[in-house]
């Protein structure tokens, strides 16, 4: 069976001096069409470089990227852009909409990349405004649109020349979280319409908007969940609030310990004093 995407020991390193910085470190894992994956893990743990990967942005040191069934490690630069428009959706924390261009003009942009005529175009982007429930802006500039209106039409840009896979880096990110859990919704709408999406993001409870969890770390993947009901869901944003409050447990012993210290050094001054005076 051919996997929409298929990873098979991709490694992406990076060398600076003398040292080699393994980003992404062998890694192999599938993802099928219909699917809504979370990629999740700590600031430098590979996620970015994953996704460029995944999105034709870049292209493995070693081991194969599939996408398709096609390996577009081994393709040129404008092969790669092509399969790019055809096949992958964008969609990023700061929207990227071009401020000079209204709504649906933003969104007829990938449109004129495919080829599409013009009438076409005006058609498929107020479907995709449509399907984000933005269709009344259509003629606004960005800069009218609120935060959460503007991620909602960068959403139907991205699904405006109908691709296989919706890349979302962090879309949550710049938005308050009402608006942050609204676009969340609206993602799991598309994915249960059929939509296939990679959320790429560092909370957990943004990630168990998803239905499978891969968790990066150095470079490798550590966890590869399902969450294939709501108990699974609110185990996954549980365990966030669990690790939350060890934190904080863990710093109110560390603050204590600090206090312990210092009423030692300070005793140890009182000490030391006391044995001075005694010395004279
Ligand atoms: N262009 C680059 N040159 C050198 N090192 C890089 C480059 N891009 C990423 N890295 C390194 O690779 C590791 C993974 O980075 P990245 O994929 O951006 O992680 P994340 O998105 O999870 O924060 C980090 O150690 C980072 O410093
Ligand atoms: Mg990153």
């Amino acid at each position: 069976m051919t996997h929409l995407i298929e990873f098979k020991n991709v490694c992406k390193y990076y060398h600076m001096g003398e040292n080699v910085v393994k980003a992404v470190d062998d890694v192999s894992m599938t993802i099928d069409k219909g699917e809504f994956v979370a990629i999740i893990g700590h600031s430098g743990s590979g996620k970015s470089t994953c996704m460029n990967i995944i999105g034709c942005l870049d292209v493995p040191t070693s081991g194969d990227y599939l996408l398709n069934g096609e390996n577009v490690g081994k393709l040129s630069k404008n092969k790669l852009a092509e399969i790019r428009n055809k096949t992958l959706g964008f969609i990023f924390q700061q929207y990227n909409l071009l401020p000079k261009l209204s709504v649906i003009e933003n969104v007829e942009v990938p449109l004129i990349y495919a080829g599409y005529s013009k009438k076409k175009r005006r058609e498929m982007a107020m479907k995709g405004l449509e399907e984000v429930d933005i269709a009344e802006k259509y003629k606004n500039m960005p800069n009218q649109l609120s935060g959460g209106q503007q991620q909602r039409v960068s959403i139907a840009r991205a699904l405006s020349a109908e691709p296989d896979i919706i890349l979302a880096d962090e879309p949550t990110g710049a938005l308050d979280w009402q608006t942050g859990k609204d676009v969340l919704k609206l993602l799991q709408e598309l994915n249960a319409k059929g939509h296939t999406i990679v959320l790429i993001t560092h909370d957990i409870e943004i990630a168990a908007s998803a239905n499978r969890i891969i968790r990066l770390m150095d470079g490798k993947i550590i966890e590869d969940r399902l969450i294939t009901d709501e108990t699974e869901r609110a185990e996954v944003i549980g365990s966030k609030i669990f690790e939350e409050k060890e934190a904080e447990k863990e710093a109110r012993l560390e603050e204590s310990a600090a206090v312990d210290l210092q009423e030692d050094a300070s005793d140890l001054d009182k000490k030391v004093e006391k044995d001075n005076k005694e010395d004279v």
